[in-house]
């Protein structure tokens, strides 16, 4: 045996219970009461809990956006999700206006090469659909980017219309690929942008209130409702609202196989905060927008109940000073997104688990198990099994620190947490084996993230309560 851990208790979506751990050419090879006498080196994890790698399947490394570019590339941003004991991520790949799937899918396989020091696949997002396109999904399929996102909001930029929504939803459940769903309505938000910009309404404040929370609720109901139709597996993302969350419980009561994922960001921080000074608003403009705070126990309570599969980040982060500030005295260009890769086991442990709000076992569901399952990783990636690849987090809840942007690895000049302080700690991260992170340092390679072709989605997941 090359490497064994020792002393810990192993936690999985169904269960935890005390084993040791051994691992063998990237794999884990046995799950034992005890592996102590067997040779090897050893990792002593008495007293800590030994969950899955985090599967990440929101991120936007190095992503174009009104104007700049999202700051974490594939280095960076994979060197924070590493510390974070994140060990797979989905980036999303993104289709140029005018040009195929093939050309966006190759430029981000460019930027992802040689720089991600974790594993890594793609989302494809369709902003064009024309006949290419039809082909370039099968091509995808053959290619392991198995999941299509739409837009139905960022009007000339990247939103789709129905038309483009229902054709996709058509083609993708003939290959057996799933699409993801952007539900906010752009048209009218866009015509309430630039009401509120003619009234001198420019502040950041005025971003949430471009985009109230019905015509995310409105979005998700017809994405919904198209997808119904065309007998297609729908996947909302970024899941931000009560009313939204209605609408697909809804859907899944029906039997409806809607999935939806919600973020950090929703369950942690509200509208209040785009009211902080001095343009600090600016650090929450995202889209959906932050919503008023009852939405927060409404998402915690949903996400434990399993009506929430997935708990992603949707990092996508821009600087305050030189980014963000292009918008100082228009709030619609700010460019959208926020930093959140590296701390999302952190605020899902600390304020989930320790405030009882998720079980730890719900917390693995969410964090690796389900987005494996639905993303066609499963059980290569998101368990803690014989066979399965060698991504585990070491991870001592008792340990304190607090967050703060100069101690993240994020490539970005601020944390939405500065100064939380957070109960639970990681101590060792490993990547199909290898020690990648130990007490927040990075000790993996440049380059040593694999690609990883996915599955076809497969819906009939119990564990996501699906029923097609
Ligand atoms: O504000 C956000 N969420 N930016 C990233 C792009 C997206 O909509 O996911
Ligand atoms: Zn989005
Ligand atoms: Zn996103």
């Amino acid at each position: 045996m090359e490497l064994k851990i020792i002393g810990g208790t192993v936690v999985t979506a169904e269960k935890s219970f005390r084993a040791d751990v051994g691992i063998e050419d990237g794999k884990i090879t046995r799950i034992a009461t005890s592996l102590a006498d067997q040779p090897g080196e050893t990792i002593d994890a008495t007293g800590q809990y030994i969950l899955p790698g985090g599967i990440d399947v929101h991120t936007h490394f190095e992503l174009p956006f009104g104007g700049t570019v999202s700051p974490d590339d594939f280095f960076t941003g994979t060197v924070a999700a590493a510390c974070g004991g994140t060990t797979t991520v989905l980036d999303f790949a993104v289709q140029s206006k005018g040009q195929g799937l093939k050309e966006g899918l190759e430029s981000w396989q460019e930027k992802a090469r040689d720089k991600a020091v974790i594993d890594y696949g793609f989302h494809m997002a369709i902003t064009d659909f024309n006949r290419q396109v039809v082909d370039d999904m099968e091509a995808m399929m053959e290619s392991g980017v198995t999941s299509f996102k739409l837009f139905m909001a960022y009007k000339n930029i990247f939103m789709v219309d129905d038309e483009t929504l229902f054709r996709s939803f058509l083609k993708a459940k003939e290959l057996g690929g799933l699409v993801m769903v952007h539900a906010e309505n752009g048209g009218l938000i866009d015509l309430l942008t630039n009401k509120l910009l003619a009234e001198g309404k420019t502040q950041p404040m005025y971003h949430a209130l471009s985009r109230p929370p019905e015509l995310e609720e409105e979005a998700t109901s017809r994405a919904i409702i198209l997808a119904r139709l065309a007998e297609a597996p729908l996947y909302v993302v970024h899941l931000s609202y009560r009313g939204a969350m209605r609408r697909v419980k809804k859907a899944r009561a029906n039997q409806q196989p809607v999935l939806a994922e919600t973020c950090p960001h929703y369950l942690m921080l509200s509208i209040e905060n785009y009211s902080e000074p001095d343009f600090a608003g600016a650090k929450y403009v995202m889209s959906p927008p932050l919503r008023g705070k009852h939405n927060q126990a409404y998402l915690w309570k949903n996400l434990a109940e399993g009506h929430l599969q997935v708990v992603s980040s949707d990092h996508c982060s821009f600087n305050l000073k030189g980014q963000k500030d292009l918008g100082r005295d228009d709030f619609s260009r700010i460019p959208n997104g926020v930093p959140g890769v590296e701390t999302r086991l952190f605020i899902l442990y600390s304020e989930g688990v320790r405030h009882k709000k998720i079980t730890l076992e719900r917390l693995v569901d969410v964090w690796a198990t389900s987005p494996a399952k639905i993303f066609g990783l499963y059980p290569q990636k998101g368990v803690i099994a014989e066979g399965s690849d060698a991504d585990l987090v070491i991870f001592n809840p008792n340990k304190k620190f607090v967050l703060q942007s100069a101690k993240l690895h994020q490539n970005v000049d601020y944390c939405p947490y500065e100064g939380l302080e957070v109960k639970g700690a990681i101590s060792r991260v490993l990547s199909r084996g290898k020690v990648i992170v130990k007490e927040n340092s990075f000790s993996g390679r440049r380059g040593a993230g694999q690609f990883l072709r996915r599955l076809k989605f497969k819906p009939r997941l119990e564990s996501t309560g699906v029923i097609a």
